[in-house]
């Protein structure tokens, strides 16, 4: 692989890839991030980046729903590898207004399989990633293995279960080199707050209140985004063409669970002046419709065949990423205060 397609490379896990791509793995090649900004693609997630790295790194703002442009991109690159985390991600606002979930999840996944068609001499890899939430909701027993059928249940997995069975159709059909993964919640540095993790840590670093959905016994598996990265490698390099490989973080939470070991974590980091427990901001609110009661990862295949396992523990996770935030204030307010949209409107108007 020499000149890698990476779509979404401005949002929370393909920052993380590329940075870990660029600065820890063996990747020589240039990466060629294609993001069009939407308001959780942040162009500061790799501005460092952009610096450090001049000859392997290209930025082009781009929309993968935009089929021309999107072949052009392929053409002018000799693109001959694909990492696809372009997506819209939020299970909320998908719930809201579906519209954007459908055009880029969808069509823009059909936009990049129709365009590495046309240059199917050249890839060697397009990897696509999804997520755990295509297998529907778990009891309280049982795991999601790669066999599991697919029951979609929010407008949000619904599109990323459409995406995958494209995927998988331009591999059986078109003989294109796909493999694809499927992964538990990720959490981390650069995560947009709008996800439970990062809104939690900035809510409670405030005194703000802490919104736990229905009864807060909702379970969810959670993973470091940079193990995630280290198997999304593993992955594209190692993985068999045409399969599926699941990737979970080994950390089962109920939100309750996690959102007063976030609060417990900060009270010990950063004690209020009145020695109050932060415990006190959780407050349950309306549940959101059609809430997937538990979701859990087998990735024993991954381990198996590739020899993946997760570093981090939930523990280790949590506290570095709060570290993360209370060290990267300045990150959080242009990005609370959408500063970071203007800067992106004079550059890229
Ligand atoms: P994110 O919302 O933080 O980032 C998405 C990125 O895609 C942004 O930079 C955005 O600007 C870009 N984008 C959106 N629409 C686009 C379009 N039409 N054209 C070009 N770029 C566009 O998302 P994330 O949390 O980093 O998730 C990345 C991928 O991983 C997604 O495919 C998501 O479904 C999947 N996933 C995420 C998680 C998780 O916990 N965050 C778990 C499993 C799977
Ligand atoms: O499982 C993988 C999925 O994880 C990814 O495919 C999605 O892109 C990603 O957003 C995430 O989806 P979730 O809906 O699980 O993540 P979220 O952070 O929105 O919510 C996690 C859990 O916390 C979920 O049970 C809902 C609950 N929640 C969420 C928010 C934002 C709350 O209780 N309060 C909140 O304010």
């Amino acid at each position: 692989m020499k000149n890698m397609l990476v779509t979404g490379g401005c949002g929370f896990i393909g920052a993380n890839f590329i940075r870990y791509l660029l600065k820890e793995s063996d990747y020589t090649g240039h990466i060629i991030n294609v993001d069009n900004l939407t308001y959780a693609g942040n162009l500061e997630n790799l501005a460092d980046v952009g610096i450090d790295y001049p000859e392997q790194y290209i930025f082009i703002k781009a929309d993968i729903c935009d089929r021309n442009r999107i072949m052009k991109i392929f053409e002018d690159y000799q693109i001959d590898s694909v990492c696809h985390f372009a997506a819209e991600s939020h299970v909320d606002r998908s719930i809201v207004k579906p519209d954007a979930f459908i055009q880029t999840n969808i069509v823009g996944t059909f936009n990049l399989l129709e365009s590495a068609k046309t240059r199917l001499d050249h890839i060697i890899r397009f990897h696509h990633i999804s997520t755990d939430e295509v297998y529907g909701s778990l009891g309280k027993e049982g795991y999601f293995t790669e066999t599991t059928p697919y029951r979609p249940n929010s407008p949000y997995s619904a599109s990323k279960a459409s995406s995958d069975h494209l995927v998988r159709a331009f591999h059986k059909t078109y003989d294109l080199p796909v493999t694809i993964s499927n992964c538990s919640n990720n959490y981390g540095p650069y995560q947009f707050p709008e996800k439970l993790i990062p809104l939690i840590i900035l809510n409670a670093l405030e005194g703000k209140s802490l919104p736990v959905y229905g009864d807060g016994e909702n379970v969810r598996d959670w993973l470091y985004v940079r193990d995630h990265c280290t198997a999304i490698w593993k992955i594209m390099k190692q993985g068999k063409n045409g399969d599926t490989y699941n990737v979970g973080g080994d950390s089962e939470m109920e939100n309750i669970k996690l959102v007063e070991m976030i609060c417990d974590v900060l009270d010990e980091m950063d004690r209020f002046p009145d020695k109050r427990s932060r415990r006190n901001l959780i407050t349950f609110v309306k549940d959101r419709p059609g809430h997937d009661r538990r979701y859990a990862i087998d990735f024993g295949k991954l381990s198996r065949e590739l020899n993946w396992f997760p570093e981090a523990s939930l523990e280790t996770g949590i506290r570095d990423t709060i570290k993360w935030y209370m060290e990267n204030q300045k990150w959080v307010e242009r990005v609370k205060s959408g500063e970071y949209q203007n800067w992106i409107r004079t550059h890229y108007a």
